[in-house]
C-alpha cells in the first residue's frame, strides 16, 4: 500500500480536513486574519499548510508541532507570494514580460525559488497569469499584460524557474498558477468584481496561460476571486473539474483565494458556510485558504448528504502527493544552503533584469545624456522614494536593499553636480513646493523628472479609476516644462499611464514601472547610455481612460475606424490609436526590417512555415532588437482578431550590421477554437505581419493559403 494510502486509512475525519485547511500566519497579512490558535490547530492534526511565515528558526519550529506533536505526524507545506523576487527584489512581473526574454524570466524565478527554499518555504503562489487589457485594474502589474501568447510562454518559463528538474530538489518550489481565472476582465477594472466574458474570451484570451502552465507540469493552481459569467470560481464545477481536471488532466493540487471559500456566501451561490464549503469542494478546489470552513463545515455537509467522503479523501491524496513529491516526508525540514557569492550573483541579476525591463516610449534626441551635462536637477517625489522602488509584493525585501533613482545617478555621475528636491509627493494638494523645483530647473543643464505611482497603488486592490499622474505631479511636470528646461520624465508605476500631455510635452520618457533592489543604478546606465534600452511594452498604453480596455488584438468590425467616415468605429473626442501600440519601446539605435518572405506559398497540417526577414542596425550602437510576427486569418468562419502574436525574436546587432532572422511555424499556430471551442484548421487565406510592435501600419506583409489534406 503507498503511503499515501495508509494515511488516509489511518486519518480521522478531521485529521483529513485538516489537510486540507490552508492557514495564515505571521509577517504580512494580504487580507482580514481569520482568528484562530494556530499553534494550538497544528498540534490537533488541524492545519495542512501554512504561509506569510518565513525563516529557518520559525519555520522548523512551526514544523516540529507538526512533525513530533501530531498523532500522525504529517509535514506542513509553507507557502508565500513570490511574485517577483524573495529576498532579492527584480522588477514587476509586467515590467520584466517587456524585456520578452523567457530565459531571464526563468532565471528570476530560478534565484527566488532558491532564496525562498533557504528559509524554510515549500511553495510560491506564483506564476500569476491573468491576462489583462485594463490599467484600471491595479493587479496588472503582478502578470504578463494583455496577449496570451506571452502569457504562455511567461507561465512555462517561470514554472521552470521556481521547479527547476524536480519538486524534491533542495532549491526548487512549487509554482501555483493563478487566478484561475479572468480576473484581468474585472468589470470596469475593479478588484473582485463580476467578470461576463463570452466562451470564445476564454478560450482564446484566459486559459492559454494556464493551460501552459499545466503543461509544463505546475503544481499547484488557485482559483481566482472574481466570478466568470455569474457563477464564482472558487465553484466553478464547469472550469475547475471540467476544464482543468477533466481536459487537460490536471492532478496538482488546487486552492482557493485568501477566504474565497466563505465569500460564496457573499456571492450570493451558498445560503451558509456548509454549502459554501460543500459548493467549493464538489467543484475541485482541495484547499481553503484561511476560511476554515472545510475544518468547520465539511463534516456538517456531509451529514447533510452535499458531499461524500470520497470528495474529501480525493482532495487530501493530492494535498499529500504535493508533500511527497516535495520530499517532504523523508526530510520535513528541507532548507537549501546558500552557496557562497549568491547574493552578489542575484543582485547582479537583478541588475540586469531592471535594465531589461526599462521601456524608453519618447526622445527627442536628448538621451543618452551628453557627456558634457554638468548639472542635473533630480525631480519630483519619486526621485528618491526607497520603498516605492519595491513594488507591490516584496515578500523578504526590504527597502533598505533598494538604490533610489537619485543614487544611482549619483553613483553612476561623481562628476555630476546633482540637486534635488521632490517638488509635490506622490498625493495630495501641496503645491509649494514647485517654485523651488522650477528654480533648480532653471538652474541646471536638464531636469530629470522623477513622477507616479507609490508602490501601494499597483497591486491587489489598487484600481484607479483615472490611471494618470495622481496629487499635483502634472502641475510640477507643467511648471517645469514650462522654464524652457530640458527635461527626461521616469515614470515609476505599475501600469500604463495616461498622460498624452506629457508625451507632448517632455523631451524624453521612459516606463521605468517598478523596478525592484537595483531601480536605481539600471535607470541610471539607461540615461547615461551604458546600457541601450530593448524593453517593449508587453500591454497597449491608452491615451485616455475612455479607450479602456484596449488592445491590439481586436477583432474585426463591419466598420473600421475611417477618419472620412462618420458611420465607423472611432471616438468623436480622441483618436482610436492608443498613446503607444503593444510591443512599442525605443533603444538608442535605428533597426529597419526588409525583405520579408515565406518559404511556401501554400501549407497543410504537417508542414513547417518558415518566415525569414532581413533586420539592419543603421545607427553607430549595438542593439539588442525584438521582432514580432503576428498572424491574421483574412476569413474564417469566425471572424478572427486583426492580429494574433505567433512568435518573437530577438537580435543583437552591431552598428551597421545587417542579420536574417528566421521564424518556424508550425500549423497549430493557425488554428483557433472552433464554435464548440475544439481545435480548428480552416482553410483559406492568411496574412503575416512582421514588425518592431504592433503598430499596424509599420508592418511588413506576406500572405499564404493553409489547403485542406
Ligand atoms: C491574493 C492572492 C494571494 C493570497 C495570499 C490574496 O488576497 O489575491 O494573490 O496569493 O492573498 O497572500
Amino acid at each position: 500500500m503507498s503511503r499515501i494510502e495508509s494515511l488516509l486509512r489511518a486519518m480521522t475525519l478531521e485529521e483529513k480536513l485538516g489537510q486540507l485547511n490552508l492557514v495564515t500566519a505571521g509577517h504580512a497579512a494580504t487580507g482580514p486574519i481569520v482568528p484562530g490558535e494556530t499553534t494550538h490547530d497544528i498540534r490537533a492534526g488541524l492545519v495542512g499548510g501554512v504561509f506569510n511565515l518565513w525563516g529557518r528558526d520559525v519555520v522548523a519550529r512551526t514544523q516540529r508541532l507538526a512533525v513530533e506533536e501530531t498523532r500522525l505526524g504529517v509535514p506542513l507545506i509553507f507557502g508565500l507570494d513570490i511574485l517577483h523576487g524573495y529576498r532579492t527584489i527584480f522588477p514587476v512581473p509586467l515590467a520584466e514580460t517587456g524585456a520578452f526574454d523567457p530565459l531571464l524570466w526563468e532565471r528570476t524565478a530560478r534565484a527566488s525559488a532558491l532564496e525562498a527554499a533557504c528559509e524554510g518555504i515549500h511553495l510560491s503562489f506564483a506564476p500569476m497569469l491573468d491576462v489583462s487589457r485594463d490599467p484600471r485594474w491595479g493587479r496588472i502589474a503582478e502578470g504578463p499584460g494583455e496577449d496570451p501568447f506571452v502569457g504562455s510562454k511567461f507561465a512555462q518559463a517561470k514554472i521552470r524557474g521556481f521547479q527547476g528538474e524536480r519538486l524534491s530538489d533542495r532549491g526548487a518550489l512549487a509554482a501555483t498558477a493563478k487566478h484561475f481565472c479572468a480576473g484581468g476582465a474585472a468589470t470596469a477594472g475593479r478588484d473582485y468584481a463580476a467578470v461576463d466574458v463570452s466562451e470564445r474570451m476564454l478560450h482564446e484570451v484566459y486559459l492559454p496561460p494556464f493551460r501552459a502552465a499545466v503543461e509544463a507540469g505546475c503544481a499547484a493552481i488557485m482559483s481566482a476571486f472574481n466570478n466568470v459569467n455569474g457563477v464564482p470560481m472558487t465553484s466553478h464545477d464547469k472550469l475547475l473539474n471540467g476544464y482543468l481536471r477533466r481536459k487537460l488532466d490536471f492532478d496538482g493540487v488546487i486552492m482557493s483565494d485568501y477566504t474565497a471559500v466563505s465569500e460564496l456566501v457573499e456571492h450570493g451561490v451558498a445560503a451558509d458556510l456548509v454549502e459554501a464549503a460543500a459548493l467549493a469542494l464538489t467543484a475541485g478546489v482541495d484547499m481553503d485558504m484561511v476560511s476554515g470552513a472545510y475544518l468547520r463545515c465539511l463534516p456538517e455537509a456531509l451529514a447533510r448528504g452535499l458531499v461524500a467522503e470520497a470528495d474529501i479523501d480525493a482532495a487530501v491524496a493530492r494535498v499529500l502527493r504535493l508533500k511527497e513529491r516535495l520530499g517532504l516526508f523523508d526530510d520535513p525540514y528541507r532548507f537549501a544552503t546558500p552557496a557562497e557569492g549568491v547574493q552578489e550573483a542575484h543582485r547582479q541579476l537583478a541588475l540586469d533584469a531592471a535594465r531589461r525591463a526599462i521601456t524608453l516610449l519618447s526622445d527627442r534626441g536628448i538621451l543618452p545624456l551628453a557627456a558634457d551635462v554638468r548639472r542635473i536637477a533630480v525631480i519630483g517625489p519619486l526621485a528618491d522614494a526607497r520603498a516605492d522602488m519595491l513594488g507591490p509584493w516584496s515578500a523578504a525585501g526590504a527597502a533598505e536593499n533598494c538604490v533610489t533613482i537619485l543614487e544611482g545617478l549619483k553613483a553612476a555621475l561623481p562628476a555630476c553636480d546633482l540637486i534635488h528636491c521632490t517638488g509635490v509627493s506622490i498625493e495630495g494638494d501641496d503645491e509649494r513646493g514647485i517654485e523651488l523645483a522650477c528654480a533648480l530647473a532653471r538652474s541646471a543643464d536638464v531636469v530629470v523628472l522623477c513622477l507616479g505611482e507609490s508602490a501601494g497603488m499597483s497591486g491587489e486592490a489598487a484600481c484607479r479609476a483615472t490611471p494618470g499622474l495622481p496629487g499635483k505631479q502634472r502641475q510640477l511636470a507643467e511648471s517645469i516644462m514650462a522654464t524652457g528646461a530640458s527635461a527626461v520624465a521616469l515614470l515609476s508605476c505599475g501600469r500604463p499611464l495616461t498622460a498624452p500631455w506629457l508625451f507632448e510635452q517632455a523631451q524624453a520618457v521612459l516606463a521605468t514601472w517598478f523596478l525592484g533592489d537595483m531601480a536605481g543604478h539600471a535607470i541610471a546606465d539607461v540615461l547615461t547610455g551604458r546600457f541601450n534600452p530593448c524593453a517593449r511594452l508587453a500591454v497597449t498604453w491608452p491615451r485616455d481612460v475612455g479607450q479602456v480596455p484596449i488592445f491590439y488584438a481586436s477583432r474585426s468590425t463591419g466598420r473600421p475606424p475611417d477618419a472620412n467616415n462618420f458611420y465607423s468605429s472611432k471616438y468623436l473626442d480622441c483618436p482610436v490609436e492608443p498613446q503607444f501600440p503593444f510591443g512599442h519601446g525605443l533603444s538608442f539605435a535605428c533597426v529597419t526590417l526588409t525583405n520579408l518572405r515565406i518559404n511556401r506559398l501554400e501549407f497543410t497540417l504537417g508542414d513547417e512555415v518558415e518566415v525569414r526577414v532581413d533586420a539592419r542596425n543603421e545607427s553607430e550602437v549595438a542593439t539588442e532588437e525584438t521582432i514580432f510576427l503576428f498572424i491574421h486569418d483574412v476569413t474564417a468562419r469566425v471572424g478572427r482578431p486583426l492580429m494574433e502574436l505567433k512568435a518573437w525574436a530577438k537580435v543583437a546587432l552591431a552598428p551597421g550590421k545587417s542579420k536574417t532572422v528566421a521564424f518556424t511555424l508550425t500549423a497549430e499556430s493557425f488554428s483557433f477554437p472552433g464554435e464548440d471551442m475544439e481545435v480548428m484548421f480552416e482553410p483559406g487565406a492568411f496574412d503575416i505581419l512582421v514588425g518592431l510592435s504592433a503598430d499596424r501600419k509599420n508592418l511588413l506583409t506576406a500572405s499564404l493559403r493553409m489547403i485542406s489534406t
